[in-house]
């Protein structure tokens, strides 16, 4: 599935990743800059911030409990199409997924 990965300052990276990894996985393996990733995907390090374009959110889903309260409180930026993006695995259906990543990460 391609992911594309819009930075603060308009850069795009898209990268081919597979169904399994997430929005946080893929982006470390291709070099994204923007995610960090600190936790290894653990839902606890908030450094996988990303905010999902509006056409994705439904696709997407809601973050749960623990990344919402990780949102509210850990983000430099929360914002209603916030998700960490270690907690977005990819499927078939988010082919094309565009996300925007923050200027900074916690
Ligand atoms: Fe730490 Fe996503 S990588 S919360």
């Amino acid at each position: 599935v391609k992911i594309s990965y819009v930075s603060a300052e308009g850069a795009i990276d898209v990268v081919d990743a597979e169904v399994g990894d997430s929005v946080m996985s893929a982006a470390l393996r291709n070099g994204v800059s923007g995610i960090i990733g600190e936790c290894g995907g653990n839902n606890s390090c908030a450094t996988c911030h990303v905010w999902v374009r509006e056409e994705f959110l439904d696709a997407v889903g809601t973050p749960g409990e623990i990344e919402a309260d990780l949102i509210d409180m850990g983000v430099s930026e929360p914002r209603d199409c916030s998700r960490l993006g270690c907690q977005i695995v990819l499927e078939d259906k988010l082919d094309g997924l565009v996300v925007d990543l923050p200027p900074t990460q916690p």
